[in-house]
This record gives C-alpha cells, structure tokens and sequence, in this order.
C-alpha cells in the first residue's frame, strides 16, 4: 500500500511539473554575441582557396601558429593533408594553396 502511495505521488509529482512547464514555456529568442578572433578563418588576397579547403578538419590557427616554412615545406605540408589525412582538396587547387602559405607565412 504503502509502495502504491510513492507510486502515486511520483507521477503526480511529474505530472505537476509537466504542468508547471506548459504554462510557462520558454521563450526563445536570438541574440548577437562577438566572439573572439581566434584566426578561426585566413584572410588577404587569395585566402579564398585556402578558406574553401583548409578548415574542414582544424581551424586557420592550426596552419598560421605554425614557424615560418619554405615553399617546399608547404607543399609536403598541403600533400600530407591530402594523402595522409584524406583531406579533399583537388589537385588543381594546391599551386594556389602553396602560394598563399608561402607569401603568408613563408621564410623570407
Ligand atoms: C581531412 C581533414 C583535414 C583537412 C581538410 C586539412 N587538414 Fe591540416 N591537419 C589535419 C590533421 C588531422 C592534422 C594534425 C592535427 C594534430 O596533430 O593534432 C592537421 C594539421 C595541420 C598542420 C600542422 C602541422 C602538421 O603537419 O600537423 C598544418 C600546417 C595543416 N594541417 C595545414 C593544412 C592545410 C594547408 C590544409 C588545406 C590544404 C589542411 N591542413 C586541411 C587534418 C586536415
């Protein structure tokens, strides 16, 4: 009888609170938030390219906060994405990657 009772006053006690939530149910609404710039995404001239195909899997920062590397560096580095981590980026696209990374972040 007594297990009944706790029985009874659980579902009551839901019920109450399916009912508490009915008659006040959430308002949502959209707000503007700035987030910080974590160089989530590549800038400049022919950052597009760049954009389209590099920041599938990691952010701009993962590629930028890297040392200063030579051209040839780039491109191992763009190939490496490519057949090591499957990234899917067309072949045709890489001259225009390398060029970018080099003038951004190339040895001078
Ligand atoms: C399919 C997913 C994927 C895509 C797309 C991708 N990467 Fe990566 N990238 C990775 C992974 C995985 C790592 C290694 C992360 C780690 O070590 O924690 C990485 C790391 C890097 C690093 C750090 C150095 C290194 O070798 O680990 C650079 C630089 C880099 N990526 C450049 C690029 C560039 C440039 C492109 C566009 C051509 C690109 N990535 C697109 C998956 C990807």
């Amino acid at each position: 009888m007594s297990r009944m009772i706790f029985t009874l006053a659980l579902v009551s006690a839901a019920a109450i609170q399916i009912a508490a939530y009915a008659q006040s149910p959430l308002t949502l609404k959209s707000v503007s938030i700035d987030l910080p710039d974590r160089s989530t995404m590549f800038s400049g001239p022919g950052s597009d390219v760049v954009n389209d195909n590099c920041l599938a899997c990691h952010s701009a920062g993962m590629v930028l906060n890297q040392p200063a590397l030579p051209t040839a560096t780039w491109q191992a580095e763009a190939e490496k994405m490519i057949h090591i981590f499957k990234a899917p980026v067309d072949e045709k696209d890489v001259p225009a990657i390398v060029e970018y990374l080099t003038r951004t972040k190339g040895t001078k």
